[in-house]
């Protein structure tokens, strides 16, 4: 892979296919996230309407839940191209400048994990966000000149799964900032249902019913359960994924009835079993159950608090009453509440 198509590819890892194979294609296909779509849907048009660039978007929301596939939603919206790279790649403010002078009016330039971006970089992503402007310093000391080039006109999506990383002067530059949510049991259900058919898996309306309950709020990963499924089902279960296929299949990796798995349950009880309920520190924890501090934060917690298990205190984490009913566990009789755990802070 040369230098360019490392910054800025429009390609596909092989892994990325099954992914990139059932992405919808327009907003109308993109399931859920109601709100969302309705402010984009007015936004779009009214770009379109006046034959203008749409503004500036950043996404946030946890991963699987659907960012990227937006981005992509938006160029095909508005009949756009679009570049695709990430904070992480965009290395120095010549990697962004090659990318930025290379658009054309009106493309779509996503950049997902954009809180990675480093400031330098991020600095010359300002004037190009508010003026279309690209200034760039060349050389250093004596002989350094500065380059201001006028850019066409093009929207940046930004994605990332937490804004609260975002510097503020990168936030505000977005004209508008649109969250997504966890996806319900029901949506899930219709996403398996459409991912189904477009691959030709055989999964009736029990099955997908068992899929989106235990997909933790998110496409992804029903798509991936899907896979996993319809595996089983071909192998074990007469090619059908059913109510007792998906079960037994997902039972067998390790998925319980809410969809907790192997991990979760290890944060969980790590949390009930070893703290007493908490609370505990999150580089305890993380250490406890030896994943990385940022993937607990925002793969596995997140999930964990939306279901009601797992409480953040000014002191650390706690697991609630739910919780130790989900694991059959006995709650401790002297247990300090969220609320005295906040009142010990003030
Ligand atoms: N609203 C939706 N309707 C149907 N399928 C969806 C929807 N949202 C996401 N998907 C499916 O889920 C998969 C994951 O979505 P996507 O890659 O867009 O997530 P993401 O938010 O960019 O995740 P990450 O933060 O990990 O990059 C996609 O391949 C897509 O098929
Ligand atoms: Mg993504």
């Amino acid at each position: 892979m040369n230098q360019e198509e490392r910054i800025v590819s429009s390609k596909v890892a092989p892994e990325d296919h099954f992914d990139s194979d059932l992405r919808p294609k327009y907003l109308n296909q993109y399931i859920g996230q109601q709100s969302l779509k309705e402010n984009l849907g007015i936004a779009i048009a009214a770009a379109k309407g006046r034959g203008e660039a749409l503004d500036h978007l950043l996404f946030h929301g946890f991963p699987g839940l659907g960012k990227t596939t937006l981005a992509y939603v938006i160029a095909n919206e508005m009949g756009a191209n679009i570049r695709v790279t990430s904070g992480p790649v965009i290395e120095r403010p010549g990697d962004l400048a090659a990318i930025l002078t290379s658009l054309q009016e009106g493309d779509v330039l996503f950049i997902d994990e954009i809180h990675r971006l480093n400031h330098v970089v991020e600095e010359i992503l300002y004037p190009a966000m508010e003026d279309y402007q690209l200034d760039l310093v060349i050389g250093q000391g004596p002989g350094a000149r500065s380059v201001k080039m006028a850019l066409p006109r093009f929207t940046l999506v930004g994605a990332t799964t937490r804004t609260g990383l975002l510097t503020p002067p990168l936030r505000d530059r977005f004209g508008m900032a649109l969250r997504l949510d966890f996806y319900t049991p029901e949506e899930l259900v219709a996403i398996v249902k459409r991912s189904a058919g477009l691959l030709g898996v055989k999964l009736d309306g029990a099955g997908a019913t068992e899929i989106g309950r235990r997909s933790r709020g998110t496409p992804r990963i029903a798509n991936r359960l899907l896979k996993r499924l319809r595996d089983y089902a071909e192998v074990k279960g007469g090619g059908t994924i059913t109510a007792q296929v998906a079960d037994a299949a997902l039972s067998m990796l390790g998925v319980d009835h809410m969809g907790l798995d192997d991990m979760d349950r290890r944060i969980v009880l790590a949390i009930i079993d070893k703290f007493q309920g908490g609370p505990i520190g999150v580089e305890t924890l993380a250490t406890m159950v030896c994943e990385e501090k940022t993937t607990l934060e925002d793969v596995y917690e997140p999930f964990l608090i939306q279901i009601g298990f797992l409480i953040r205190t000014p002191r650390g984490r706690m697991a609630t009453q739910a919780a130790y009913e989900h694991f059959g566990r006995a709650l401790p009789r002297q247990r300090p509440t969220a609320m005295d755990q906040e009142s010990l802070l003030f």
